[in-house]
């Protein structure tokens, strides 16, 4: 079984990239809703929740977690890795390849206040960004909009002109998604950024990345199965959004 996770529905869009790899594998979906959003939370209050959802997954008998959150993967990665002897993947920036590609030489980041702060982000910008000019926005209302189940119309459409446009007029051609919730924005993005700017999500490249780690055990009872968790008492729009 592999474990999934994050502060709420958006990790649901790496959960969906790992089916369309791994049909065949069980899935237990956790959604920390109770606590969402992690974005401006303190780092040693998301290392106490990913160790609390961790403990829970191994009661599950999980052989793989995957941190579908990057403001998680940030602040507990290292942590959970050192603690705990279960594999894990986490979401990893995907600046790297924006900033490869990019031939303005200007790139869009949108992610939370969290993921900003990390390490990993810090340090594979400081590696990759060389000439290329990074402009960053943290996505105000972006997630709380995701966990209403609000995926488009005006509302969103603003919050999303008011990250996007500083990127847009300063020549952005790339813009990276760094929170799994931004994926189930992409359309709107995409249809305000225009067909010249490329959106990148990574959650491809981290279920490829978990389906390595998993390797190739062969196991006969497995259903294709996927048990959705919750610690928030609604999963309304988790069960809506994961039928996307
Ligand atoms: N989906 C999350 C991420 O990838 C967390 C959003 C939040 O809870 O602030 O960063």
């Amino acid at each position: 079984m592999i474990g999934v996770y994050d502060s709420g529905v958006g990790g649901l869009s790496v959960w969906r990239e790992l089916v369309r790899l791994m049909p065949d594998e069980d899935y237990v979906y956790f959604s920390d809703a109770a606590y969402c959003p992690y974005g401006p939370k303190d780092p040693a209050f998301i290392v106490d929740r990913a160790c609390a959802v961790t403990d829970f997954f191994l009661e599950k008998g999980c052989e793989l977690i995957v941190v579908a959150c990057n403001t998680a993967t940030a602040a507990a990665i290292s942590h959970l890795r050192e603690h705990y002897t279960i594999p894990f993947v986490g979401m990893e920036p995907a600046i790297k390849p924006a900033i490869l590609n990019s031939h303005s030489g200007v790139v869009g980041v949108l992610a939370t206040a969290g993921t900003f702060k990390g390490e990993l982000y810090l340090s594979t910008l400081a590696r990759f960004s060389g000439d290329v000019k990074v402009i960053e926005r943290v996505g105000e209302g972006l997630v709380e909009t995701v966990e209403k189940g609000i995926l488009d119309g005006p509302e969103v459409e603003a919050l999303i002109r008011r990250c996007i446009d500083p990127m847009l007029e300063a020549g952005a051609d790339h813009i990276v998604l760094g929170c799994t919730h931004y994926p189930f924005l992409q359309p709107v993005i995409e249809r305000l950024a225009g067909p010249a700017v490329t959106v990148v999500n990574p959650a491809p490249a981290v279920a490829r990345q978990a389906k390595r780690l998993l390797g190739k055990k062969e196991t006969s009872q497995k259903k294709g199965s996927t048990e959705f968790n919750s610690s928030s008492k609604d999963i309304s729009i988790l069960l809506q959004l994961a039928s996307l």
